[in-house]
Order: structure tokens, then C-alpha cells, then sequence
């Protein structure tokens, strides 16, 4: 295996999962270990940073020898360390990279830092074994909502991005509004499924001169008017339409602005990446749009959509082979231009 494909153990801790993965030649999973914590964090009704740090010290080299054992490898059949440098919570990053940094000194082996963006586009190279640069992306997270050109594996431009809240940040803030728990993406996704897509007509929010860019700051708070005035009304509020009413909306806009990206840059595949590709709603509207303009629909598994180190592994791939490899003095990054 080691002269064909490079093996690479990645490192994902971004966020609220701490998840270890064998990946080998940059497609193949030989193992993908997700260890949540959404139970630990569902009682503050969202992530608590000092607590996501804890439990990624706590449950790292665990997961670490997890993920080893279900791939069937060892240490020593481990080729180069990928992980996870920004952005996201710089505590809870600092955890991955200071492992990844032990392993690689411990070995003697090479680290690759990656953009947990690339990543979660990278995603696609996994499950779609003939996927190639160019293509257009559409970045749907709880921290990003982009619109990027990929050229190359290691080259991509960002079209237009949210110009204040990420699309998966108002889901789950909407969800919050509507009493739903956390993470707020799948209950909603799901309630939606109950209500009635055009019972409320909340603002779909394109901005102007064709732009790219993003805003879904006003919808969450016309979600919070509606649902205040209801309730001053004396009526109760059908939180399954307004689930699926403010969905519908967001969709609307985040298809028709992806597919038209697609179009004006030539390009004839589209392809989804991060939490928010899970939504089933996104996925229906997206394979209608794209199938009606003759655009290649890609999008991962849901397992695959949100944070996990598979698709950290795929992208450290396509940067190790590119000779972008990381010191000992690597860094976590709250932020990170991408
Ligand atoms: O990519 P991800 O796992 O973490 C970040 O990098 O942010 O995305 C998490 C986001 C959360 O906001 C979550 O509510 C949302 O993805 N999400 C969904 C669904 N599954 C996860 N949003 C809508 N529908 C879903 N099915
Ligand atoms: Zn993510």
C-alpha cells in the first residue's frame, strides 16, 4: 500500500467533535472516528469552548487509538499527520495541533496543516472517486456560507460569502426562537417535513446588483417578529410552518445564488460541502436546479457533511503531495482568510 498510497492519519478538533481518521491516496477511508459531544454541550444550548477543549484533551488519544486499530494499521505504517489549523475555537484547535505536533515529533514523520474549509470540500474527493478540479463549491456550515471557484486542489477563490451570520448559525438560532433544542440544523431539517413551506412569506434576501454575497441576519429576526407578534396575538405559533417556511427561504436563495455561479463561470459541476449539505430540503432543491441546467450535482454523505477527519486526511493529501508541509512551530487560527 505505503509506495502507491500515502497513508495519513488526520486530525479534526474545530469545533464540538473529536474525530481521528486513516485515509489513504487522499480517497480512501480505512477508518473515520467521530466522537461528539453534542450531549455535553445540548445543556447550554450551544458550544461551550473551555468545555469542547476539555473533552478534546480528554477523549484524543482514545480516539486516536480507535481509529488505528479499526483501520488495521499502526504507527508505523502511518506515512504523514494531517490536521485541522483554522478556523474555528482556537482552544479546542490548539488540542489537535499540539497532538498532531507530538505524533509527527514522536515518529519523525511530516505534518500538513489544513483549512478546515478545504476540508469540508475535500469531502467530495472521498465519495466521488472521479471528482477533478475546476468546479464550483458551495460552502454551507455553521461558520461559513461561500460561494468558491475550486481551480486546483490547492487553489480555489472565494465568489461571495455571508455578509453577517452563516447559514448554519441561523438554523440553529432559529431554532432556539421556536423552542427546537441544539444543534438546530436537523430539527428543524426534520420538523420542516410537517409544515407547510409557503405559510409564512419571510423576505428571501438576495442583496443587490447580482452579488454573490449573503444575509441571513434579517431573516432570523423576521422569524423572531413573527413569532412575537403571534404570540401577542394570542395565537399560537406553528412552529412546523415556521420551520419550513423560514427553510424554504434560506434554500431559495443559496440554490438559485450557487447554480448561477455555476453558470456564469462555465463551470458543469457544483459541489456541497459542510453541515448544512445534511439538510434534505437543500439536497431535493439543489439535484432539481442542477438536473434542470444540466450542472453535475455533488454532494457527500450526511456523515461526511458535517466536521469529521476523513475529509481533513483528503485534503492534507492533495497538500502534502503539493510539498506544503508544516513545521513544528504550526498554529491554531481563530480565523483564516479563505
Ligand atoms: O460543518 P459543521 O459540522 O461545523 C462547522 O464547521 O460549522 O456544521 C454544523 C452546522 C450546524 O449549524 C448545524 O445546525 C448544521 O450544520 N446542520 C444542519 C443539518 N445538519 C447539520 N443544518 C440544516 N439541516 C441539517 N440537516
Ligand atoms: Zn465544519
Amino acid at each position: 500500500m505505503k509506495d502507491k498510497e500515502l497513508l495519513t492519519l488526520a486530525i479534526e478538533s474545530s469545533c464540538d467533535e473529536t474525530s481521528v481518521a486513516l485515509v489513504a491516496g487522499g480517497r480512501r477511508v480505512l477508518s473515520n472516528i467521530i466522537a461528539s459531544q453534542i450531549d455535553v454541550h445540548k445543556a447550554f444550548g450551544g458550544v461551550v469552548p473551555e468545555i469542547a477543549s476539555r473533552h478534546h484533551l480528554e477523549n484524543i488519544n482514545r480516539v486516536t487509538d480507535h481509529a488505528l486499530s479499526d483501520a488495521g494499521v499502526t504507527m508505523d505504517d502511518v506515512d504523514f499527520f494531517s490536521v485541522t489549523m483554522g478556523p474555528g475555537l482556537v482552544g479546542a484547535l490548539l488540542i489537535g495541533v499540539a497532538t498532531a505536533k507530538a505524533y509527527s515529533l514522536a515518529t519523525g514523520k511530516p505534518l500538513v496543516g489544513v483549512h478546515h474549509i478545504q476540508g469540508h470540500i475535500s469531502a467530495n474527493y472521498i465519495e466521488h472517486p472521479d471528482l477533478k478540479p475546476p468546479f464550483m463549491a458551495l460552502v454551507v456550515s455553521g461558520g461559513h456560507t461561500s460561494i468558491v471557484r475550486v481551480d486546483d486542489y490547492n487553489s480555489c477563490v472565494s465568489l461571495g460569502q455571508t455578509r453577517d451570520d452563516a447559514v448554519g448559525e441561523a438554523f440553529d438560532k432559529v431554532a432556539r426562537v421556536i423552542g427546537l433544542g441544539y444543534p438546530g440544523g436537523p430539527l428543524i431539517d426534520k420538523l420542516a417535513k410537517e409544515g407547510r413551506p409557503d405559510a409564512i412569506p419571510f423576505k428571501r434576501v438576495f442583496l443587490d446588483d447580482g452579488s454573490l454575497d449573503f444575509s441571513f441576519s434579517g431573516i432570523k429576526t423576521g422569524v423572531m417578529n413573527y413569532v412575537n407578534s403571534e404570540k401577542q396575538a394570542g395565537r399560537q405559533v406553528n412552529t412546523a410552518d415556521v420551520a419550513a417556511s423560514f427553510q424554504e427561504a434560506v434554500l431559495d436563495v443559496i440554490v438559485e445564488k450557487s447554480v448561477q455561479a455555476a453558470i456564469d463561470n462555465n463551470e458543469d459541476k457544483l459541489v456541497v460541502a459542510g453541515g448544512v449539505a445534511a439538510n434534505s430540503r437543500l439536497r431535493e432543491k439543489l439535484k432539481e436546479a442542477c438536473d434542470e441546467k444540466g450542472i453535475g450535482l455533488m454532494i457527500p454523505s450526511p456523515i461526511l457533511c458535517t466536521d469529521n477527519a476523513a475529509m481533513i486526511g483528503a485534503a492534507g493529501y492533495y497538500k502534502y503531495m503539493a510539498g506544503e508541509e508544516a513545521g513544528l512551530d504550526l498554529d491554531a487560527y481563530a480565523q483564516m482568510a479563505f
